[in-house]
Parts: structure tokens; C-alpha cells; sequence
């Protein structure tokens, strides 16, 4: 039975060079690297190399990256500890109405708590327009925030064009590199970034471990305090197997960036090309060439998505209908709404989220499945027709 794993957007497997970096940290070196002694010193040095090796990787300073338990805890801190630390400034922060969850409740939650949040729509192909920024922009606004990439569609938004913009008005940036990290060039000086979340299992690290990345002379406020860990932005002892994970993942990302991001990007031209002319009424979501190496997601006429997932798993297949955290709820994706895709558009949609572990001949066993798999399900609702329906 084949066993293929076309859900990298949710997760990654970890990549064997970074589990063997990291088993040592919980077999003889596991001290804490807070203590003086040599266990300590032995894991506070494994986690300043981390540290190194994750600035390098952003062209950032080692001082400006702080470790947390994820993506989502980057992103808290990031809008959060700027909201709350800026409040005398202003109470505006300018968003998109694309954004992961981990943005758009934060969001929700500081609207409770009497800021005021703009979400800037996006186009048909998941772009957010520079412009739209700029006309946000007010003298309240303390924060514009626009991930990088986008998770579900793999829209890649014009950042450096954005950063520039909020520098123009002395407002700081910050970007939700989740699904972007490894997959493009991502440079805080170059794009105007002054805060950047990332987390490594997106990238073949271990689960539950993350960075923020704060320009240094920000006011942030953190969202937990105790010892003085991370500097007091994010204390609690820390996950060091995991730091020196995300460490080793994110160098052999950036050492191997070049060559991975090519083998991705023909296997998704190869997924896009072979789909759409094998099978009727199928159209590419998101923006055709602004977009991740790594993703494709499609609509397809007259079936629903979570029975493509469902036979498409009976073939061995893994694929998702959109991101991880809503895959399991019924709620049509808020990204494809913002897309202009009506419910029924939305419910046909399948998400392919390739990785470096990926190869060409797994995208050629899909391509037989999936002519397969829609005409079965369509033969189960034969009053529906199936025709093209293109609107390219
Ligand atoms: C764009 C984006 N932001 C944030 C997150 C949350 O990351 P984590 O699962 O590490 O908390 C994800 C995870 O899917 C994501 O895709």
C-alpha cells in the first residue's frame, strides 16, 4: 500500500540529521541552561547556537530572537505584547481578513479589550494591495501585521512593499512567517520586518517549539511572567532537544533552500498541470505563480472536499481540505470567502502541501487517483452535472 504525505502545511516529518542533533539533549546533556554548572553550560551553549542559526537565517541578530512553543505563542506575543506595551500611542492595528487563527482571534480578543483592528481585504488571487495598507494607515495605528504566505491558498503577499510602507509612517511590521520560513528568502532588513513569527515543525523540526523574531528597541509586553528566561519575553525553562531542533532544522532549510525549493516547485507545476487537464471542472485557488513551492489547492466542481480527503486516504493519499486547525470543523474557510469563493466553491476545495521528503513519481500516483476518486464520487451524484464550468 503507498503511503504518500501530501499534507506538509499541517506538519512535517522530522528530518532524521535533526532528531539525531537533538537526542543527546534529552539523554546525557539535559541540564538547564540556566544553572552554572557544566550540564548547564553545556545546554545554554546548544541553545545560543539555536539562536545563531535562526538570526542567520532571517539576517537578523542573535539578541533579537526569542524561543517560544510555537506559531501560534509568536504570533500572541507579537500583536499582544505590541498592543499591550503601545496603548498610550494608539489603539489601531491593521490586518488581513486572510490571516491564520492565531492572528485573527488574538485579534478578536484585543477588540474585546477596546483596540480597534482593521482587516484588509485581499484580491480573487489572496493578494493584499500595498495601497490598501497605506490608506489604513492612521495616527492611532501601532501595528500592521500580514503573514507572509498564506497557509491554505499559498499566496505569497508583497511584504517588502508592505514593510515599507509602515516604515514610511514610523509603525512597525510584523509578519507571520509559519509557512513561509525555508520555502522563500525571508530578510528582516531587506523587508522591512521588525517582528517575525516562525515554527519548526513546518519545516521537518520537532512540534512545539517556535521563534519570535523582535528588532531590538521595541517596547513588548510580554504575556506570561516568571523567571527570566528569553529575557522576561518568554519565561519558563527552556525546551532545549526542541531549540536545538528548530536550530538544526532551520540551517539545513536555509543550506538546502535553493535546490528543495526547485524540486517542490516542479512537482507542484507537474500536480497543477496533470490535474486540470485530466479532470473536469477543477480550478487552482490562489495566485498562479505568487505562490509557496510547496502548495496547490483546487476546486473542484460537484464534490465536497472532505470526501476527496476521505478516498483519497483510502488510496494512501494524505491531503487536507484546508488548514490543519478548521479541517476538523464544517465552517467554510474564511480564506477562500475572503477569495470571493461562494460556499459551495469552497466545499470543493483540496489542499496538496508538498515538502522537500516529496518525489516526482508520488505526484504521478496522484494523478491517476484523483481521476479516479472524483469520477467515483461524482457517479454517486449523478443528479449534479460535472461539466467544466471553467471560469479561467
Ligand atoms: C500561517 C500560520 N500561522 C500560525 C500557525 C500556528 O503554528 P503552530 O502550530 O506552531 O502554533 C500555523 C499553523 O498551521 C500557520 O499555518
Amino acid at each position: 500500500m503507498v503511503r504518500i504525505f501530501f499534507d506538509n502545511s499541517a506538519t512535517t516529518r522530522i528530518d532524521p540529521r535533526v532528531l539525531e542533533a537533538m537526542l543527546p539533549y534529552y539523554e546525557s546533556m539535559y541540564g538547564n541552561p540556566s544553572s552554572l554548572h557544566q550540564f548547564g553550560t553545556e545546554a545554554h551553549e546548544a541553545l545560543e547556537q539555536a539562536r545563531e542559526r535562526t538570526a542567520r537565517a532571517l539576517g537578523a541578530e542573535a539578541d533579537e530572537i526569542y524561543f517560544t512553543s510555537g506559531g501560534t505563542e509568536s504570533d500572541n506575543i507579537a500583536l499582544q505584547g505590541i498592543a499591550f506595551a503601545n496603548r498610550r500611542k494608539g489603539n489601531h492595528i491593521i490586518t488581513s481578513n486572510i490571516e491564520h487563527h492565531a492572528i485573527l482571534r488574538t485579534c478578536a480578543f484585543l477588540e474585546d479589550q477596546g483596540f480597534r483592528i482593521t482587516y484588509l481585504p485581499v484580491d480573487r488571487e489572496g493578494l493584499v494591495d500595498p495601497e490598501s495598507v497605506l490608506a489604513a494607515i492612521g495616527k492611532e495605528t501601532i501595528l500592521v501585521s500580514i503573514m507572509a504566505a498564506n497557509n491554505e491558498v499559498g499566496t505569497i503577499q508583497p511584504i517588502s512593499e508592505i514593510g515599507l510602507m509602515a516604515h514610511e509612517h514610523g509603525i512597525p511590521f510584523h509578519t507571520d512567517a509559519v509557512q513561509a520560513t525555508t520555502k522563500m528568502p525571508l530578510d528582516v532588513a531587506k523587508d522591512g520586518i521588525d517582528l517575525l513569527s516562525l515554527s519548526a515543525h513546518k519545516f521537518h523540526g520537532p512540534k512545539g517549539v517556535g521563534a519570535l523574531f523582535l528588532r531590538k528597541g521595541l517596547d513588548v509586553r510580554p504575556l506570561a511572567y516568571g523567571g527570566g528566561q528569553e529575557k522576561g519575553i518568554r519565561p519558563s525553562t527552556e525546551n532545549v532537544p526542541g531549540i536545538v531542533g528548530l536550530g538544526a532544522a532551520i540551517y539545513l532549510g536555509i543550506s538546502e533552500m535553493d535546490e528543495e525549493v526547485g524540486k517542490m516547485t516542479s512537482i507542484r507545476e507537474r500536480l497543477i498541470d496533470g490535474t486540470m487537464s485530466s479532470v473536469d471542472g477543477c480550478q487552482l485557488n490562489g495566485h498562479r505563480t505568487r505562490r509557496l513551492c510547496n502548495n496547490v489547492n483546487f476546486r473542484f466542481e460537484n464534490v465536497e472536499g472532505e470526501s476527496l480527503v476521505l478516498r483519497l486516504d483510502h488510496e494512501g493519499i494524505a491531503a487536507s481540505t484546508g488548514s490543519a486547525c478548521s479541517s476538523r470543523s464544517s465552517e467554510a474557510s474564511h480564506v477562500l470567502k475572503a477569495l470571493g469563493l461562494s460556499a459551495a466553491q469552497s466545499r470543493g476545495a483540496l489542499r496538496l502541501s508538498l515538502s522537500k521528503m516529496n518525489d516526482m513519481h508520488e505526484a504521478e500516483v496522484f494523478l491517476q487517483a484523483i481521476v479516479k476518486v472524483v469520477e467515483g464520487l461524482r457517479a454517486l451524484a449523478p443528479t449534479r452535472s460535472s461539466g467544466s464550468g471553467c471560469e479561467r
